[in-house]
C-alpha cells in the first residue's frame, strides 16, 4: 500500500528515517533530525534563489507554469481582464472572493476616499533632485507614509490592517504621479474622487491647464486592464521581500516600500524599461538577427529581456493579452515604431533552438512597455506603472502572511566557508 510517506537513507551512517510528505512537499526542519553524530546541527537544504523551497501555503494566486496558466483566487486571468476591473480584482486578491454590487460600491469609496497624501508629503518629494528615479522616490515616500500613519505598527489588529490596506491601494497612484510631475517640474495635480481608479491616475499625470481632464476610455480601460495583469504573481521576489520585511512585523508601510525596492531591479519590474532600451538599441529590425547572436554568444551576459521567467516554461498568458491589447490601444495612439522590432524579436527567438530548449518566452514585460511609451508614459515610470496594481497583492500576501500560525520570522540559514575561529591580532603587531 502506498504511504506519504518519504524514506531517506543516511549512507553516511546507515540510518533510515521517514518523513511525512504533504501537498507534495517535505518539511526542511524533519530532515534537521538527520545527524551523523548527537552533537550534528542536522541536515539542511540548500537553495540559492529559492529554486524549489516553497516559503508559505497560500490561497491567494495559482500558476502552472508549464502549462501557462494564472488564476486569481480560482479566476482565470483572461476571465478577470476581459470582463472584471482592478478594484474588484483588488478586493478577490484581499478578500477571497468576488465582491458584491453593495460591496464593490463601499469598497470603491473607501479608496476613492483615501487619494489624498498629506501635504507634508509635496514637502518631502520636493527635497528630491529634478533626475531622481520615481522608483526610489516611490519607495521612499511610501516608507515615509508610515510616519503618517504610526497606528499602521499594529500590524496584528485587524481593524488597523484593513484601514492601512485601504490607503495604500488608494494612495500609491497619487504618489506614483507626484514623482512623476516633480521629475517633470510640474504642479501636483490632486486626485479627483469622480473618477475610475484609472482614470484618476492618469489625470493627476498628464492633465495640464484644462479644468477637467478628459481621459480616453480606450486608454482607460486599458490601463486598467494592465492594472488587472500585474496584481499579483504569487511568490515572487517583491511579494517574497514583502513577507520577509513584514514577517518581523514592521508596518505595511514599510514592508510595501521593501517590495518596491525588489520591484524595480531590471530582472523582475524593472523588465519592462529594460525591454525599452533594448528595443531602442537594436534601432531596426533588420538588425534583430544580429542582436540575437549577441544574446546567444554572451553566455548569459546579455539577454534578451521580456524574455524569460522562473515559472513559466510557457508562453506567460499576461503577455499573450497584451500582445492583444496592443492594437485597440495603438488604434488611438497610432502604432509604436518600435512593435515591428519586438515582433521580429518574438519571432526569431521562438524558433531558435537556444530559447526553445530553455523554454523562454515572452514575459508580461515584453509588450507592456510598448503600450506605456504609446501612452505618453515616460520609460522610467513604467516600473512604477507595474508597482501600482501589485500593491493590492503584497497587501493580500502581506495579510495572508500575518493570519498564518505556521508563519516566523524570515530567517534562513547559511552554509558558512569562512575562517574558522581565530585570535585577533591588534593593528601594530600586523606586518
Ligand atoms: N535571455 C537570454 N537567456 C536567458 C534569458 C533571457 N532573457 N533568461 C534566461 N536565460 C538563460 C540563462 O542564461 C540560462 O542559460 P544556461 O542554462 O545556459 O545557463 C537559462 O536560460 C536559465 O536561466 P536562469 O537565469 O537560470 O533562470 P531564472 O529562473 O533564474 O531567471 C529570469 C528568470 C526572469 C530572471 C530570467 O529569465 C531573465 O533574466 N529574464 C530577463 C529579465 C526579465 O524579462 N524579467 C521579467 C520577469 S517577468 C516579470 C516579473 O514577474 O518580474
Amino acid at each position: 500500500m502506498s504511504k506519504d510517506t518519504l524514506s531517506i537513507t543516511d549512507n553516511r551512517t546507515g540510518k533510515t528515517y521517514e518523513v511525512p510528505v504533504q501537498d507534495g512537499t517535505i518539511k526542511a526542519m524533519d530532515l534537521r533530525q538527520i545527524k551523523v553524530a548527537a552533537d550534528d546541527f542536522g541536515l539542511m537544504t540548500y537553495d540559492p534563489g529559492f529554486m524549489n523551497t516553497a516559503s508559505c501555503k497560500s490561497r491567494i494566486t495559482f500558476i502552472d507554469g508549464d502549462k501557462g496558466i494564472l488564476n486569481y483566487r480560482g479566476y482565470p486571468i483572461d476571465q478577470l481582464a476581459d470582463q472584471g476591473n482592478y478594484l474588484e480584482t483588488a478586493y478577490l486578491l484581499l478578500k477571497g472572493e468576488l465582491p458584491s454590487k453593495a460591496q464593490f460600491d463601499a469598497w470603491a469609496e473607501k479608496v476613492t476616499t483615501h487619494t489624498f497624501v498629506h501635504e507634508n508629503v509635496k514637502e518631502l518629494m520636493a527635497g528630491f533632485r529634478y533626475d531622481a528615479h520615481p522608483m526610489g522616490m516611490l519607495a521612499s515616500m511610501t516608507a515615509a507614509l508610515s510616519t503618517f500613519y504610526p497606528t499602521s505598527k499594529q500590524v496584528r489588529d485587524a481593524q488597523e490592517r484593513e484601514r492601512h490596506v485601504n490607503r495604500l491601494i488608494a494612495k500609491i497612484p497619487t504618489l506614483a504621479a507626484f514623482a512623476y510631475r516633480h521629475s517633470m517640474g510640474l504642479p501636483y495635480v490632486y486626485p479627483d474622487n469622480e473618477l475610475s481608479y484609472a482614470a484618476n491616475f492618469l489625470q493627476m499625470m498628464f492633465k495640464t491647464s484644462e479644468l477637467k481632464y478628459k481621459v480616453n476610455p480606450a486608454l482607460e480601460r486599458a490601463l486598467d486592464v494592465l492594472f488587472i495583469l500585474h496584481a499579483d504573481h504569487e511568490q515572487n521576489c517583491s511579494t517574497s521581500a514583502m513577507r520577509a520585511i513584514g514577517s518581523s512585523e514592521a508596518d505595511p508601510y514599510c514592508a510595501a516600500a521593501g517590495a518596491i525596492g525588489a520591484l524595480y531591479g531590471p530582472l523582475h519590474g524593472g523588465a519592462n524599461e529594460a525591454v525599452l532600451r533594448m528595443l531602442q538599441e537594436i534601432g531596426s529590425k533588420d538588425k534583430v538577427a544580429g542582436f540575437v547572436k549577441e544574446v546567444k554568444e554572451s553566455g548569459g551576459d546579455v539577454r534578451l529581456m521580456g524574455f524569460g521567467h522562473r515559472v513559466y516554461k510557457n508562453y506567460d498568458p499576461r503577455a499573450k493579452i497584451i500582445k492583444k491589447m496592443a492594437d485597440h490601444v495603438f488604434e488611438v495612439t497610432g502604432r509604436n515604431s518600435l512593435l515591428d522590432i519586438a515582433l521580429e524579436l518574438e519571432r526569431i527567438a521562438l524558433e531558435d533552438e537556444y530559447f526553445v530548449k530553455r523554454k523562454l518566452y515572452p514575459n508580461v514585460d515584453f509588450y507592456s512597455g510598448l503600450i506605456y511609451q504609446a501612452m505618453k508614459f515616460p520609460t522610467e515610470m513604467f516600473c512604477v506603472l507595474f508597482a501600482i496594481p501589485r500593491m493590492s497583492g503584497w497587501l493580500a500576501q502581506w495579510q495572508e502572511m500575518i493570519e498564518d500560525k505556521e508563519q516566523k520570522i524570515a530567517r534562513p540559514r547559511q552554509i558558512f566557508l569562512g575562517s574558522a575561529q581565530r585570535e585577533y591580532v591588534p593593528l601594530h603587531r600586523r606586518g
